[in-house]
């Protein structure tokens, strides 16, 4: 089944061709540095630049791969959650498409996207799983029993943690995307420097917080003279924090659920020490771990065509008035 993905939800215009698991082109316009001189992501804005580029790129994901829109099987979209006007963008642009070649449509979630991208670097990764999602607008532990079927065990209560990140490094004013300049900050500095504070790690939920340590950072730090702040410790110490929790909660979330694996992905898994934390703790307590290629860590469409392509083989179908949707459930397919 040749599936086309579009993914449209936040800051990149994304669009990739999967066939029966293989990926054939996965295509991506980031708009980082258009949101860089903002320090974040400005909505308007990006809804406008996928405007300009959606076309392009979808064109670019057929040609790429050799492969003519008059070959697909079907078409997945990201339609639930995200930016609205983002979302709107690929949801118009899929159906259009899709009546036009007659072709089934499907709206995925996009932290569903996020739940594949492992599962399509590694087929052989086992069913159920615990999967740990963490980017720069979520942060959630979920029990996958099997494909598209989901139990959200913990959320974040405050800030994701790659916005943590990104509202770190802004305030340290060493860049954007924070997480990237953080972790290449921090291969400089010492974890141990300062002893920042691990939000709800002992506690019995499978819930995040991520905003006392952002102030607490901010507080240790605040009227300082920028040069006076040693970047790298602060950098390793913050990312150290972080890791920390992400890694015990998901390791006590799997011990929970009984499995014998877990996956980690989104734009934060990307992290150097967080991959090296979850290996290090992982191989001593004889849990697998699982981390997408690094072109399927950040946003990208082919991990849509993925749940897409599990979406249709369940029977599910969406019609033309397949609508965006920015907060929505993470659903299990029927
Ligand atoms: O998954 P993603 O591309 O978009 C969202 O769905 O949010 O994730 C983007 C987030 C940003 O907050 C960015 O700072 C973070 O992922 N990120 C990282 C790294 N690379 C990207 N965080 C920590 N370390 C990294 N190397
Ligand atoms: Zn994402």
């Amino acid at each position: 089944m040749l599936i086309l993905g579009i993914e449209t939800s936040c800051d990149e215009t994304a669009a990739a061709l999967v066939e029966d698991g293989t990926i054939l082109s996965n295509v991506i316009a980031s708009q980082i540095d258009l949101h860089a001189r903002f320090g974040g992501v400005v909505p308007e804005v990006a809804s406008r630049k996928h405007v300009e580029a959606i076309g392009y790129v979808i064109k670019e994901a057929f040609d790429s791969a050799r492969r003519t829109p008059s070959e697909i099987d079907g078409i997945a979209v990201t339609s639930r959650y995200g930016l609205i006007g983002s979302l709107i963008v690929g949801v118009s642009a899929a159906k259009s498409l899709a009546y036009a070649l007659k072709v089934p449509l499907v709206g995925t979630h996009h932290i569903e996207g996020h739940i594949f991208a492992p599962i399509l670097s590694h087929p052989e990764m086992p069913m159920p799983h615990v999967c740990l999602t963490v980017s720069g607008g979520h942060t959630m532990l979920v029990y996958v029993k099997g494909l598209c079927q989901y139990e959200v065990m913990g959320n974040t209560l405050d800030d994701a943690a790659g916005e943590a990140f990104d509202k770190i490094a802004k305030f340290l004013n060493i860049g954007f995307p924070g997480g990237p300049a953080i972790d290449r900050l921090s291969l400089q500095g010492s974890r141990t420097a300062f002893d920042l504070p691990r939000p709800l790690v002992r506690s019995r939920s499978f819930d995040f917080s991520f905003s006392g340590l952002k102030t607490s950072v901010v507080n240790m730090f605040r009227g300082k003279e920028r040069n006076a702040i040693p970047l790298p410790d602060v950098a390793a110490s913050f990312q150290e924090a972080i890791a920390d929790v992400l890694v015990s909660k998901t390791v006590h979330a799997a011990e929970h659920k009984g499995v014998a694996a877990i996956s980690v992905t989104g734009g934060v898994s990307s992290n150097r020490r967080l991959r090296e934390a979850f290996l290090e703790t992982c191989g001593r307590l004889g849990l697998e771990v699982f981390f997408p290629h690094p072109d399927l860590r950040t946003d990208n469409a082919a991990m849509v065509a993925a749940a897409g392509a599990a979406r249709l083989d369940h029977g599910e179908v969406a019609g033309l008035d397949l609508n965006a949707v920015p907060s929505a459930p993470l659903e299990s397919a029927r």
